[in-house]
């Protein structure tokens, strides 16, 4: 982390995971929890249906609430998909873009790259995602992999609204299966990034652009993650149902950065 330069941001990503109902109950929970201090933005991004309970609840905290996607069309004949403007009428501030589940059910580059579009016109703050598969990982491939997915979602996003997007790094075998990046390897990854985003938009937007790691981020391992200078927040999945696990990782924010 770097607080001088760029937001910290620990942001859950519940999946499909809680119905409205445990989403009240999980957020009047962790709302009595949360710590006074500022050091970090939180967020958490969960199922649409359980927007409403998390807004309703959130309201007036720091807590930000997101969805996990969106449509980037403004509106029309799409069964079943959630245009960027409802997400803000909802009271939504973020929303996941390219996670690799989503890629995995045929979400392309040029998909992220209209959402991306879609979001940032909206006024929300996409948290855009990449990550490598393990094949590509052991074929040495993994920076150029990601350094493609950067360039390819960020295409035509201008200057100006670079700072507005977050960036997650998720390396897809780290996802769900309890085995971590060493925070080397993250660091590594996520300083990559960084130098992608300085060759495309300078070296004072890219000191600014918040990159967070994802991939089983726990209440264990998290401090050491976020020690890492190019390391500004989490995505978090499992570790996010849980108030006490989650705040514990938010904790792990509070640290002494560079
Ligand atoms: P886990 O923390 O459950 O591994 O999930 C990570 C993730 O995919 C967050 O988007």
């Amino acid at each position: 982390m770097n607080r001088k330069y760029r937001k910290t941001l620990i942001a859950g990503n519940w999946k499909m995971n809680k119905t409205p109902s445990e989403t009240k109950e999980f957020m009047t929970a962790f709302k009595g929890m949360l710590p006074k201090g500022r050091w970090c933005d939180i967020a958490l991004c969960v199922p649409a249906v359980c927007i409403p309970a998390a807004v309703r609840v959130m309201r007036e905290t720091r807590v930000g609430i997101g969805a996990e996607n969106c449509n980037a069309n403004p509106s029309g004949a799409y069964t079943g998909e959630i245009a960027t403007n409802m997400l803000v009428d909802a009271g939504c501030k973020y929303v996941i873009i390219g996670h690799s589940e989503r890629r995995a059910m045929g979400e392309t580059d040029a998909d992220v790259n209209a959402k991306v579009h879609a979001a940032l016109n909206a006024g929300l703050i996409p948290i855009m995602c990449c990550g490598e598969s393990l094949e590509q990982r052991e074929l040495g491939v993994t920076n150029e992999w990601i350094a493609m997915q950067i360039k390819a979602g960020l295409t035509g996003v201008p200057e100006e609204k670079i700072r507005k997007v977050v960036i997650a790094y998720e390396p897809i075998w780290a996802i769900g299966t309890g085995k971590t990046a060493t925070p080397e390897q993250a660091e590594e990854v996520c300083e990559s990034i960084r130098t992608v985003i300085r060759k495309l938009y300078g070296s004072k937007n890219a000191r600014a652009t918040t990159i967070l790691y994802g991939g089983s981020m726990n209440d264990k391992n998290a401090y050491e993650l976020l020690a890492q200078p190019d390391i500004d927040g989490g995505l978090i999945g499992g570790a996010s149902l849980v108030p006490e696990k989650f705040l514990t990782i938010i904790e792990a924010a509070n640290q002494p950065t560079l």
